[in-house]
């Protein structure tokens, strides 16, 4: 009889809490999944973005090994420009592939700067080319 009872007041306090409360709290739970999810968004990287591309696998691997990560990150300018940048001003084109090659293999200066990029003769031109690819993928 006793036990009865207090199951009878849980019964009633639990159904006032859910009645006052039920509106408010759903309301406040949309608006923060609303808010969240943009944020998320702009929080993938090119790298994240590439990273299971083959020209990606292959090109970011070569311009570590020929040593363009000393002057070059993905997306930010660091004595050269940006990866991204580059992607950016050239088309993905053989032509532009070609031309890249040839200033990275040659030396250039002036696109970018006053600052020069010294020539890398000793690079396979193939190798070169994957690297440019890679560069060129990497559009925002
Ligand atoms: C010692 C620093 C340095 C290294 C090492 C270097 N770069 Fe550069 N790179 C630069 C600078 C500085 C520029 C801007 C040149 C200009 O203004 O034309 C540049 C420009 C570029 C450009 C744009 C060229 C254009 O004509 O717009 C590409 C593509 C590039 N680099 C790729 C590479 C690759 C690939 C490697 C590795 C093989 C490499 N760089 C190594 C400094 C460097």
């Amino acid at each position: 009889m006793k036990s009865l009872k207090l199951f009878s007041f849980g019964l009633v306090a639990f159904s006032l809490m859910t009645y006052a409360c039920g509106g408010g709290s759903q309301e406040s739970s949309q608006s923060s999944t609303t808010s969240s999810a943009p944020a998320q968004e702009t929080k993938v990287s090119l790298e994240d973005k590439y990273k299971d591309d083959p020209v990606f696998i292959t090109g970011s691997a070569k311009a570590k090994e020929a040593g363009c990560t000393a002057c070059h990150m993905v997306e930010r300018k660091v004595v050269g420009p940006s990866y991204a940048d580059v992607a950016e001003k050239y088309e993905n084109t053989p032509e532009n592939v070609a031309l890249l090659t040839d200033h990275v293999i040659n030396g250039n200066v002036g696109n970018w700067g006053e600052i020069q990029m010294p020539s890398h003769p000793h690079l396979e031109r193939a190798d070169v080319e994957d690297v440019i690819k890679y560069v060129l993928l990497l559009k925002r």
